[in-house]
């Protein structure tokens, strides 16, 4: 498990990351030194749909102003944030990658947010939470770094009080067929475990999970891709510099990691799902 996690975070670690978002930011006129948290919007949502999937999540998951909500992998924070600023909740991360711990709390006391988003290092398959601990918990584009779902449903349930709602937005397996790498989260096959809704259903049933709202995403995952594609290619044929994206996070070969996943969406195979669980 030692060598799958840190395989896991050797992948994700993209030297110079923060200071290349706020060089791409400051180029389009962004002012660095008053940055907000709505500046960061397009390099700080790390999954399918950006900030539009995370807005259509949060809103599913009933949040009350000051409820505890844990983030697992919560990346450089742009989900913790918006659940912060959009629904008043007091956010913890947990994320296995250090340097993007970092980066999210960074990112947060730029925007001024130190005091309602804290991040922390930590694998989402052992957490260093107390029983009983949040309010709520939600996890965006992780689960396929997962090997054990089980587990993850359990630390889940264990560190959630009776009631809570877990948000689940992965990328999953809907049918048969091969996948080619890299993609966004695993360099090669030793580091993906992409499962099915099913497995995600019978984990979260043994850990004691009920259901309330299951929606495949794979038509609003190709559309996102496709916008993408559009936009730099319009930013091309005029000669300017692509919009920032989240291809600013998947480091150098964020081309053929997008092209990859594409393929996998537009073939059936793959498809970003959402998944309400009521804790009992
Ligand atoms: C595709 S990114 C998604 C980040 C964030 N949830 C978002 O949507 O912006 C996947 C994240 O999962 C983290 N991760 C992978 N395996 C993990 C584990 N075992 N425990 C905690 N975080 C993990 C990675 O470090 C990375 O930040």
């Amino acid at each position: 498990m030692a060598s799958v996690e840190s395989g896991i975070a050797r992948h994700y670690d993209v030297s110079g990351l923060e200071q290349n978002i706020l060089a791409v930011l400051a180029d389009t006129g962004v002012d660095i030194a008053r940055l907000r948290a709505g500046d960061l919007e397009a390099v700080d949502e790390f999954h399918i749909g950006g900030i539009a999937a995370t807005r259509e999540l949060i809103g599913q998951m009933g949040l009350k102003p000051g409820a505890r909500l844990l983030d697992i992998g919560s990346g450089v924070g742009g989900p913790a944030r918006f659940a912060a600023n959009n629904a008043g909740a007091d956010v913890t991360g947990i994320d296995l990658t250090q340097s993007y711990v970092d980066i999210a709390t960074s990112l947060s006391k730029r925007v001024g947010m130190a005091d309602k988003v804290r991040f922390m290092q930590g694998s989402a398959l052992d957490m260093p939470f107390s029983n009983k601990s949040f309010d709520t918990a939600m996890i965006l584009h992780v689960g396929m770094n997962l090997p054990d779902k089980k587990k993850l449903m359990s630390e889940a349930a264990r560190v959630l009080k009776p009631g809570g709602i877990f948000a689940v937005y992965d990328v999953m397996r809907l049918k048969a067929g091969a996948l080619t790498y890299p993609l966004p989260w695993a360099s090669d096959e030793s580091t993906s475990f992409v499962a099915t809704p099913d497995d995600y259903r019978s984990a979260a049933a043994a850990a004691g999970f009920s259901v309330t709202a299951e929606r495949p995403r794979g038509a609003f995952a190709i559309d996102f891709f496709a916008t993408i594609r559009a936009r730099m290619a319009a930013a091309q044929a005029e000669g300017k510099k692509p919009p920032p994206g989240v291809n600013l996070i998947m480091g150098e070969n964020a081309r053929t990691k997008i092209a990859n996943l594409t393929a996998a969406l537009e073939g059936g195979i793959l498809a970003p799902v959402e998944l309400l669980l009521r804790l009992g």
